[in-house]
């Protein structure tokens, strides 16, 4: 199936490490053409290269998203680049972890900057700059359905995010715009593959025994790669998914036992 996602203009904010990486480059294989936001300029052009690399087009924007300064001036730089948006992306967000007794306000605070406050600036940033029929991809989590333990900052604040993207598609459906939002579920990105190890360093367990620790309650019995949420993120990016809006898609390997 062609996506119809030649020589359009993505805002990929997040889009050089993980889900972001691989999304960059399913959109560089379809030709579209990219202003990427993050903060590491060195990956940034890694990333860039690699979506020409593909067949697409990329500028690169260094930011850091929780600073709204940053954030206004990424995203006039972006429209200054690619003109209107087709699509906006927003793949910044991660897992804040402790037990909740021991979380205090800044821990709050930092994750609900990152996981909610960020991607919900940048949606009203480029609102003034999206393309009538534009698509809004945001990345939530699964854990805002079924709450992962000791991780109550991302559960709560990924929550919220789920529950405004309803909100936004029913304020920018007649507008033309949708709006949904990705939700993974246990992803073997490098992040995670990281904290794993260290985990089962601590524990005195080996990284395979951790992995399938964290695969056992998975249906599908192991975790998802970023290139399986990727796909996901560019179908609704893409034309073809014209009828899906305010929707929170499960990339979980049937980790939420929901109906
Ligand atoms: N991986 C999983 O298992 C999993 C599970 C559930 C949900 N998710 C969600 O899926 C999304 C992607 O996860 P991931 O694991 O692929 O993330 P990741 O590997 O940590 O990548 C995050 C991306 O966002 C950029 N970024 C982070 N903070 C930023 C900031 N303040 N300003 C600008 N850019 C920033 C990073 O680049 P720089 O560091 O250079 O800025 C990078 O490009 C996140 O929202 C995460 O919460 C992931």
């Amino acid at each position: 199936m062609d996506l119809d996602l030649r020589g359009k203009a993505v805002l990929l904010v997040g889009g050089t490490r993980g889900i972001g990486r691989e999304t960059a480059r399913l959109l560089g294989q379809e030709g579209a053409r990219l202003a990427l936001v993050a903060r590491d300029v060195r990956t940034l052009e890694e990333t860039a290269s690699e979506v020409r690399a593909q067949g697409g087009q990329a500028v690169t924007i260094p930011a850091d998203v929780t600073d709204p300064g940053q954030a206004q001036r990424a995203v006039a730089h972006a429209a200054g680049a690619l003109g209107k948006f087709d699509v906006l992306i927003c793949t910044v967000g991660r897992g804040f972890r402790g037990p909740f007794a021991e979380l205090d306000d800044a821990k709050w605070r930092e994750a609900f900057d990152l996981d909610f406050f960020a991607p919900a600036r940048l949606v009203r940033l480029a609102i003034p700059h999206m393309a009538p029929g534009g698509r809004i991809v945001l990345l939530g989590a699964a854990s805002a359905k079924q709450p992962s333990m000791h991780q109550s900052p991302s559960n709560a604040a990924k929550a919220a995010l789920a529950n405004l993207t309803r909100s936004l598609a029913e304020e920018l459906g007649p507008q033309g715009l949708v709006v949904n939002c990705v939700s993974p579920g246990r992803i073997l990105s490098n992040r995670r593959h990281e904290r794993l190890t260290a985990e089962a360093g601590k524990r005195g367990i080996s990284p395979e025994a951790a992995l399938r620790e964290d695969a056992s309650h998975i249906p599908l019995g192991r975790l998802g790669t970023p290139a399986e949420v990727a796909a996901i993120v560019v179908f609704l990016a893409s034309p073809r998914a014209a009828y899906i809006t305010g929707q929170s898609v499960l990339v979980d390997g049937g980790l939420v036992r929901t109906v």
